[in-house]
């Protein structure tokens, strides 16, 4: 087989696995039934599942702030680029990178106590563990989710708004919100979206797109986003200027900068 075949399906023998059924039959949800929000059954399902996700020295450095009420959804529904779907979730769950648990215990127990700077705060090294944590737990939030009947979609722009966000969740210093998922019963059966595989999985070493591979993967994303690819390189054109040229990114980039201060304490949002 060649090595970039090796993923474009899944292999017959799998075909009856459940979990890797699920797997491949999830897609991102936004549209929720109102008659059918998830049962109390299902919400500890899910929670559970994350819990058990793999966890960095399973220090746990992450928390999940579970929201419901109709308000902090609206709320949650602007600051998060205006995205209306988000106020119509019976669910949401925050996925907070979470070292001030851990500072708080350490105060607790005295830890620092002959140290005259006191605790060293987290740096970089604790906001990329801990991201992976948080990620892992949403990511497991998000098959659990399907598994038992709800669909879900990852909301990338909490990170944005910092200050506002920061108050409206009373998130304190050493957080950052990084993940956030709504969560429902699909309105409607989802069709599953296409993802692009072309220059994927690189064997034994980073190989750089030489020009044949980025024409192949021009091709391949021009074909999976018919009829909205209407000449080539429409894609990639599209990313360009929607996403990479934004304002919602350039909003991104301001507020992540104040999360990044948050959470080493340089530049706490709140006190
Ligand atoms: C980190 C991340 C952030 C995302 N943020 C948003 C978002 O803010 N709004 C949205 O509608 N979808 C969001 N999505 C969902 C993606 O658009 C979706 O996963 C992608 O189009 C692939 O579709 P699928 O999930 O149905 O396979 C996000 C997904 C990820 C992984």
């Amino acid at each position: 087989m060649e090595p970039e075949s090796r993923y474009r399906e899944m292999p017959a023998c799998y075909n009856d696995n459940e979990t890797l059924a699920c797997i491949a039959r999830r897609s991102s949800t936004r549209a929720f039934d109102p008659m059918r929000p998830p049962t109390e059954e299902q919400r500890a399902a899910v929670l559970h599942a994350a819990s058990r996700a793999p966890s960095a020295g399973a220090m746990m450095l992450y928390s999940i702030i579970d929201i419901q009420e109709r308000t902090t959804l609206e709320r949650l529904a602007v600051l998060c680029d205006d995205q209306p779907f988000i106020a119509k979730a019976p669910w949401a769950l925050v996925f907070v990178v979470d070292y001030a648990k851990w500072m708080d215990l350490f105060a607790a127990l005295e830890l620092a106590a002959d140290e005259p700077r006191g605790i060293r705060p987290p740096g970089r090294g604790e906001l990329a563990i801990a991201a992976q944590d948080a990620v892992a737990a949403a990511q497991t939030a998000v098959i659990a989710a399907e598994a038992v009947g709800l669909g879900s979609c990852y909301i990338g722009d909490v990170v944005e708004n910092a200050e506002d966000v920061a108050e409206l969740l009373d998130l304190p210093p050493y957080t950052l919100p990084l993940s956030m998922l709504v969560i429902g019963t699909p309105a409607k059966e989802r069709p599953v979206t296409p993802h692009a595989v072309e220059n994927l999985v690189m064997s034994e070493r980073y190989r750089r797109a030489d020009a044949a591979t980025r024409a192949a993967q021009v091709a391949e994303m021009d074909a999976l986003y018919r009829p909205h690819a209407t000449e080539p390189g429409a894609r990639v054109q599209d990313i360009y200027h929607r996403k990479h040229m934004s304002a919602f990114m350039a909003e991104m980039d301001r507020s992540l900068a104040r999360w990044c201060a948050n959470w080493t304490g340089e530049g706490s949002l709140r006190v």
